[in-house]
């Protein structure tokens, strides 16, 4: 382990070129930590004649990706394409099979294939490292499986998606909708001309799947995620809520409950004061509660060249120091199943808001379905209106199962005075 690691990336797009130009610039920095030098010796991308930023003319240069796995001079294949499949599926598979590390950003990736990914890696005794595929920048892979490895998790959530982030926290700003503020960050380079994976919460769910099975010990279980994205969420929403004592956040939650895991990612009401609510904009904010350790949090850059490449290139470091760290916390033979708890059975508090026509009598009709459903209320605010117009009534109501409270709202939604139908979100207490 004397000579220096001798680096294989494909992919130099954003995350490829940003991890060329911090290895160039922190060089001796890396090797004096690393113990020996990191040294890029061949690269990939589809396009040799793009402009980059950066040079490769001193690196082997390959067409087909899959090739790097090949080569006698390449200890670490670094993927940086993306995509849960194709050629980043392929180059995956080959380097782990013909014994080269694995490093890399990608959380597709990771979210559908981690667990097939990480026994290749096993069999052959080499590294699959995935820091950069979670919240890019905030080392949370590494606090969840090594800083907090002595406690049991009880529950891990956080803001795993920049772009919401900065589109809720730009609502909440300005009163602005959701598809002006999108627009806007759309032309700020902030979300991609498809925004689906990111505002539908695909991108998000994708992350929380794989903290999940590190926290837990059980087998990355993406298809199980309760996923809503925040297409749906209304300035008057945020309005309300604010006067409510909430800020709204897209969260990603995972929690061990008695009769087994939750893992959603949905828009939540959270109370204005938790640390949480605090994370604004672009950044990214994880909080894990450890039975030991209390309560823990991480904030950060969730994304963009600098802090993404930070985090490839500390898990190059790792590899280059000879750390061999099971990519899951545990063994990935010993990874259990997951039993996860439907979002049917889910229980905590709700915010309901409907749009009525205010007559006598309705106000009891209400009632009426709460009690029908056993949905306890907490508090009700009705918007001023006009005479004769719909008002915007919402509500908020103790911690009740998800079963009762959607049963509830559909009651409510038959209700002749309801104009729409009513629209809800959980409220997360922290
Ligand atoms: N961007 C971020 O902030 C960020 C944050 C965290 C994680 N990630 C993850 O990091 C990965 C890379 O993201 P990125 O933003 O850097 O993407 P990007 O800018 O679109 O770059 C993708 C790179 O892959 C190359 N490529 C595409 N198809 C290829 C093929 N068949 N063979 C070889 N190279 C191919 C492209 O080549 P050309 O340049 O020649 O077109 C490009 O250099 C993704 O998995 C992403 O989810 C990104």
């Amino acid at each position: 382990m004397t000579g220096p690691l001798k680096i294989g990336i494909a992919g130099l797009g954003t995350v490829g070129a940003g991890v060329l130009e911090i290895l160039h610039d922190n060089q001796s920095l890396i090797a004096a930590r690393a113990g020996r030098g990191l040294v890029v010796t061949a690269v990939s991308a589809r396009d040799k004649s793009r402009d980059r930023g950066v040079s490769t003319a001193a690196f082997t240069w390959f067409d087909n990706a899959a090739d790097l796995a090949d080569q006698a001079d390449v200890d670490v294949v670094v993927e940086l394409i993306g995509g849960s499949d194709g050629i980043a599926k392929t180059l995956a598979e080959k380097a782990l099979g013909t014994g080269k590390h694995l490093v890399t950003a990608n959380k597709a990736l990771i979210a559908h294939h981690g667990v097939e990914l990480g026994l290749l890696a096993e069999k052959a005794d080499v590294c699959l490292s995935f820091e950069a595929a979670v919240a890019g920048g905030i080392p949370i892979v590494k606090a969840l499986r090594d800083g907090l490895a002595a406690n049991r998790v009880q529950r891990l959530y956080g803001i795993l998606n920049g772009t919401c982030n900065y589109i809720l926290t730009n609502m909440a700003d300005s009163g602005r909708a959701f598809a002006d503020v999108l627009a806007e960050a759309q032309a700020l380079g902030y979300a991609e001309t498809d925004p689906s994976f990111d505002v539908d919460g695909v991108d998000a769910a994708h992350k929380l799947a794989i903290l999940a099975s590190i926290a837990f010990g059980t087998k990355i279980d993406f298809e199980s995620v309760h996923v809503e994205g925040i297409r749906n969420v209304s300035p008057i929403d945020i309005d309300f809520a604010k006067r409510l004592g909430y800020g709204i956040k897209l969260l990603g939650v995972a929690k061990q409950t008695p009769t087994g895991i939750e893992q959603r990612v949905h828009p939540c009401m959270v109370p204005v004061r938790a640390p949480i609510n605090h994370v604004s904009g672009v950044y990214n904010g994880v909080v894990v509660d450890g039975d030991f350790v209390d309560s823990t949090i991480y904030e950060g850059r969730g994304a963009g060249a600098g802090p993404t490449a930070s985090a490839v290139v500390t898990d190059l470091i790792d590899i280059a120091r000879g750390l061999r760290v099971p990519a899951f916390g545990i063994a990935t033979h010993t990874l259990k199943e997951p039993v996860t708890v439907p979002m049917s059975d889910h229980r905590g508090p709700y915010y309901a808001h409907l749009i009525v026509v205010d007559k006598p009598g309705v106000f009891a009709e209400f009632a009426a379905c709460l009690r029908d459903h056993n949905v306890s209320m907490e508090q009700v605010l009705q918007q001023s209106r006009d005479p004769g117009e719909p008002v915007d009534v919402v509500m908020t109501v103790h911690e009740t199962r998800e079963s009762d409270m959607v049963n509830c709202l559909e009651d409510i939604a038959k209700i002749e005075a309801v104009v729409a139908p009513p629209t809800m979100i959980r409220i997360e207490m922290l």
